[in-house]
């Protein structure tokens, strides 16, 4: 079945990049959140970034007009009916995404394909809780969805090669960079880029280096375009820990064990740049470390 038209449920970091993503490629697409608050917000930095590209000259006004007008923000997961493929991009939550399989499911058209954006969790936990397990898969983007070129194409041991290769004809349509990972927790990049910065947070806790210290080793000395800290409040200090935490529970590795530090921020409500403050306060016109008090 070709993709015409794309369902994607959850507009926040993730969602809104890959609702932008699918209109500039030519679907019609239906994103729906939780609220009227969070729709606004995710129509409102999808038009930010079409104003931008205007501005800078990467895209005419009236191709900017047109991609807008092919998104629908709801709240109504009704609109998602006669979707072709639902992509979702909600909160790491694996109860919580079942949940809004079980709504999902019930609505969209029996032949529609499902994919799930998940960084860490198991796809077929999600897939088997779905009536149709066969037309499952992973398409795990990168943030932001807008710009980053890798898309992981996750063929779980349900999903079937029809699935597989509709995933991979998306990523296509969307000029992506495409590998073929398998079901395993964190698949390829989370697999060896999590344990990465966790590994960053505990040598600041052991006080190896400071905040600043640790993220100018790693771009001058490993050539990273980014620092590990800095990696973590872009990727979203909650999101972090949960993937850590869903690691951890797959392979008990220590590696992928949440640092007390990180635990401490999320509680506090320090989720890195999209609250404002994670290692970095992103509250003037350059982010400065935290004083995290260690
Ligand atoms: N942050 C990253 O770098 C990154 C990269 C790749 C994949 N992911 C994955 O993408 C998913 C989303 O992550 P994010 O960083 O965008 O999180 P986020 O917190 O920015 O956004 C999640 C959004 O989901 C919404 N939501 C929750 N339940 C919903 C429901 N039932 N229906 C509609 N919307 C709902 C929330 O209101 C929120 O706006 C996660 O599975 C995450 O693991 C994240």
């Amino acid at each position: 079945m070709a993709v015409s038209k794309v369902g994607v449920v959850g507009g926040g970091l993730m969602g809104h990049g890959i609702t932008q993503i699918c209109a500039q490629a030519g679907w019609d697409v239906v994103m729906r959140e939780v609220d009227d608050d969070k729709v606004a917000g995710c129509v409102g930095k999808i038009e930010k970034q079409l104003a931008r590209a205007v501005e800078k000259g990467r895209m005419e006004a009236d191709e900017a007009e047109s991609v807008r007008g092919r998104i629908e923000a709801t709240t109504d997961y009704g609109a998602l009916a006669d979707c072709d493929l639902v992509i979702e991009a909600i909160t790491e939550d694996l109860g919580m995404k079942l949940e809004m399989w079980k709504e999902v499911d019930s609505i969209v058209k029996e032949e529609a394909y499902f994919a799930t954006n998940t960084s860490s969790l198991a796809v077929i936990d999600q897939a088997a809780s779905t009536s149709r397990p066969d037309r499952f898969l992973g398409l795990h983007f990168f943030n932001p969805a807008q710009v980053m070129p890798l898309l992981e194409v996750v063929q779980t041991v349900t999903t079937s090669d029809d699935a597989l290769k509709v995933g991979f004809e998306v990523g296509e349509k969307l000029g992506k960079t495409m590998v073929h990972a398998k079901d395993k927790t964190g698949f390829i990049v989370n697999r060896l880029l999590v344990p990465y910065m966790l590994d960053a947070i505990r040598a600041y806790e052991e006080g190896v280096g400071s905040i600043e210290e640790i993220d100018v080793a790693m771009k001058a000395g490993a050539n990273h375009p980014m620092g590990p800290l800095t990696l973590a409040d872009f990727v979203g200090l909650d999101t972090l820990a949960s993937i850590g935490s869903v690691m951890f529970d797959e392979y008990r590795e220590r590696r992928f064990a949440a640092p007390p530090t990180l635990r401490k921020m999320v509680a506090a409500g320090w989720y890195g740049r999209k609250s404002g403050k994670g290692f970095y306060h992103y509250s003037g016109e350059k982010p400065v470390p935290t004083e995290l008090g260690l």
